[in-house]
């Protein structure tokens, strides 16, 4: 089963130019059928998810791809060729159906997704005929550097608030029917559903960065149970030459700061797991990864002998904190070329390009 119509153009063109995708009649319908009849028997079983109901705005079911999809295929690799993000990198962090229930608000303030919500694909299955989607692709498009769209409200300065930011731009009211796949940089772009109530929506959220904090990604659980067992079957030999990355799990490092005369505590974020203590030697080894690299690499980098660091790598790995990998499946990500391949391939801060203090 495709997700994606076969008859639809596959370019950056639209994406690029407009800041949004609206591919009207882009569904494949045996997907949509598909995608209906999976939320009615979700709803007659009451499925919803009880840490995404928004109060008197919509309930939220996860959405299980049809038995056998390969998800690479049918979803990433459409979506890299319509966004020009790095079809190595692009993982899913979110797969749910939304229901707008009957006293959602009118119009909603709007917003903008956490951010592993890169890219926003919406597939609507039922859409009353005055709803719509606003977006504003033209308004401040600084990405909400926040896991949750809760906390970025939270520490809004003033001048980016919506009511600030948006005072001078009309929003673009997409109407995006059943059929329809709509596109649009979610963590970044302001947006809202207007007069959402009863509408129902497929949303599947991706990034470039590798990014699945929820675990929602079908390949995240396999991944890390690959890189478990490649590191328990490999000697160190053999571990030099295979590729780490960050966990897809690892939303955050942060650094806290005890009473304690102001001692500096290190922490690794993981989904919903909360915060985890960290060692400042792996905090400073985690912080360096900027994306794929060699074992052997990260070696050489160091400036701790090369049996501690392989220790470290083997624990973290054990830990779930980095993900190794044969290093054919894990290609640097400048290989397509592409717009978002060069953003995942640049450090995302000054301090990446500096070597371990540990
Ligand atoms: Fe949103």
């Amino acid at each position: 089963m495709n997700i994606f119509a076969p008859t639809q153009s596959r370019t950056t063109e639209a994406y690029d130019k407009q800041g949004y995708v609206h591919l009207s009649g882009g569904v494949d319908p045996e997907f949509l059928a598909y995608c209906n009849a999976f939320l009615d028997a979700a709803m007659a079983e009451r499925r919803a998810l009880d840490n995404f109901a928004f109060k008197s705005k919509k309930e939220q079911y996860l959405f299980e791809f049809p038995e056998g999809m390969d998800i690479e295929q049918a979803l990433m690799r459409p979506v890299s060729e319509l966004t020009g993000l790095d079809l190595s990198r692009l993982t899913l962090c979110e797969r749910h159906i939304k229901v707008y229930t009957e006293d959602a608000s009118e119009l909603p303030p709007p917003h903008k997704d956490r951010l592993a919500s890169e890219v926003a694909m919406a597939v609507p299955l039922s859409v009353p005929a005055e709803s719509r989607l606003a977006l504003y692709p033209e308004a401040c498009q600084k990405v909400n550097p926040y896991n949750t769209t809760a906390e970025w409200k939270q520490h809004m300065p003033e001048p980016e608030t919506p009511e600030q930011v948006l005072r001078n731009y009309q929003p673009t009211l997409l109407d995006i029917r059943p059929g329809d796949i709509a596109m649009f940089p979610g963590s970044s772009v302001f947006h809202e559903r207007l007069k959402p109530a009863h509408t129902r929506i497929l949303y599947l959220k991706m990034n470039a960065l590798g990014l699945d904090g929820l675990g929602e990604d079908p390949r995240t659980a396999h991944r890390l149970k690959a890189s478990q067992l490649l590191e328990e079957s490999t000697d160190d030999a053999d571990l030099r030459r295979l590729t780490v990355d960050l966990s897809p799990r690892l939303e955050q490092l942060t650094v806290g700061h005890s009473r304690d005369s102001w001692q500096a505590l290190y922490y690794a974020h993981i989904g919903a797991e909360g915060a985890r203590p960290l060692r400042r030697c792996d905090f400073l080894l985690l912080k360096s990864l900027q994306g794929p690299q060699a074992v052997e690499l990260l070696l050489a980098q160091a400036r701790r002998s090369e049996a501690e660091m392989l220790r470290r790598v083997r624990r973290l790995a054990r830990e779930g904190l980095l993900l190794l990998a044969p290093p054919a499946q894990a290609a640097p990500a400048s290989a397509s070329g592409s717009a978002g391949a060069k953003a995942a391939a640049a450090p995302r801060d000054a301090d990446a390009k500096k070597p371990l203090a540990a």
